[in-house]
């Protein structure tokens, strides 16, 4: 891994509505890296994901658990975050990754929250003891930016060249 550039860390109660806090607090850390807005839209679903599952599985529901939150920018452009609770932990962790297995069908979760922080990113690690809680490492590195100001999600630039999907955050 190469310097790290920047790093924050975050701690908050367990409770649905900081779901959308810790999605815009990872946005705003993350801009610094100027990335584009695929890789932030990506990014910010994979921690809501993380931090649904620390609200409804790992603390299944009990208000006054503590997620923490934490977010380092490397030189090489690798963006790693790691999300911890202290709650019930997983039995099975392989189990518990397959798609579409969720321990919560009545409450009509799809099972898909970890395959979706698999795709968004290019790696994920997960650790888990049970009643001890669940840490997970989620990291991406983002492309580097083009220079070219005209870029656009998929378009084509003035030169007519291709220059990947997404568009620079601004
Ligand atoms: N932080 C966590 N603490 C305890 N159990 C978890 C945690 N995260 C995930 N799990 C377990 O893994 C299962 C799969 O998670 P996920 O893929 O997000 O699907 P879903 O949330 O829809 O059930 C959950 O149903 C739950 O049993
Ligand atoms: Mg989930």
């Amino acid at each position: 891994m190469k310097r790290c550039l920047n790093e924050m860390k975050l701690s908050f109660p367990a409770r649905g509505e900081n779901e959308a806090f810790a999605r815009a607090c990872v946005s705003a850390f993350i801009a610094q890296l100027d990335p584009y807005v695929s890789e932030l839209a990506e990014l910010k679903t994979a921690v809501s994901e993380a931090v649904t599952n620390a609200i409804v599985h790992g603390y299944r529901g009990r208000r006054d658990g503590i997620i923490t939150m934490q977010v380092r920018l490397c030189s090489d452009r690798r963006v790693y975050i790691r999300i911890r609770d202290k709650g019930c932990g997983i039995a099975d962790i392989t189990q518990a990754m397959q798609p579409l297995f969720t321990t919560a069908p009545e409450e009509e979760r799809a099972g898909l929250g970890f395959s979706v922080m698999e795709s968004f990113t290019d790696s994920l690690r997960v650790k888990s003891s049970r009643g001890r809680g669940t840490s997970l490492v989620m990291e991406k590195t983002l492309r580097e930016r083009s220079g070219d100001e005209s870029v656009k999600d998929g378009v084509s630039n003035k030169s007519g060249r291709k220059s990947g999907t997404g568009s620079p955050l601004r």
